[in-house]
């Protein structure tokens, strides 16, 4: 980033911040994906630890080195990352859910690999629902004053659409992209504008996820006083 290095503003903060994509398996073999390569949670990872936090990566699938001086926890699905949010959520002054989670996950899980049939049609894939672990967290503070942001990628009116889902999920920060073909997903730099529950809104210049990660990191540091 552009900060000077002796500005450690997060210095005795715990922070959690989720990145990458879960996948939700189908059969031993297949899963439902995304596309989120785990840049901008890995370079919130890195900012939070060089400003002075103690950090705890929530990494879902990122094929990203470990950062240093960064606990890492490894995780698939949505349920697993459900599971590790709220453990490392009990002594956080911020959790960060940059991760993509995968709204929906097959309904069933076969334990053997799912067989072509001659002369037959494939089944249809049965989809539930997945937990929603930012509006879960945002509703059931491990903390008080605890810090909630999330990350939104949208398309057409993404103000519009980003306010609605800021109120809707109850966090305090959403920080929303505008996603199109080679935007956003596994790109070096992105734009934002990040919303506030207090109506603020912070527009975000096109440039590195390491200055989004900053400004996202100023405003928490802002809050928490
Ligand atoms: N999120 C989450 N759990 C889910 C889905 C999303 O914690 N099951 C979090 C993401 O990590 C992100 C934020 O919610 O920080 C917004 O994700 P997004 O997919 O934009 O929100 P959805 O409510 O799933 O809306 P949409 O129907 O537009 O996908
Ligand atoms: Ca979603």
């Amino acid at each position: 980033g552009e900060r000077g290095t002796a500005d450690r503003d997060l210095a005795g903060r715990h922070v959690v911040v989720s990145a990458g994509g879960t996948r939700e398996p189908l059969d031993p073999v297949r899963f439902l994906g995304n596309r989120s390569s785990g840049k901008q949670g890995y370079a919130l990872a890195r900012t939070a630890a060089a400003r002075g936090a103690r950090v705890t990566l929530l990494s879902a699938n990122a094929a990203l080195p470990d950062p240093a001086g960064v606990d890492v926890v490894h995780v698939t699905t949505a349920r697993e990352l459900r599971d590790a949010v709220r453990q490392a959520a009990g002594t956080a002054d911020a959790v960060v859910m940059a991760a993509a989670v995968a709204d929906f996950r097959p309904a069933a899980y076969a334990t053997g690999k799912i067989k072509k049939q001659e002369g037959k049609e494939p089944e249809p894939v049965a989809l539930v629902r997945n937990p929603d672990i930012l509006a879960e967290l945002a509703a059931d503070r491990a903390r008080p004053g605890q810090l909630i942001v999330g990350f939104a990628a949208e398309t057409d009116d993404i103000l519009a659409n980003g306010r609605a889902k800021l109120r809707r999920k109850g966090c305090d920060l959403l920080v929303v992209n505008e996603v199109g073909e080679n935007k956003t997903f596994g790109a070096e730099e992105s734009e934002a504008v990040v919303l506030a529950a207090d109506g603020s809104e912070t527009p975000v210049p096109y440039g590195r996820k390491e200055n989004l990660a900053d400004t996202v990191w100023d405003l928490v540091a802002n809050r928490l006083g």
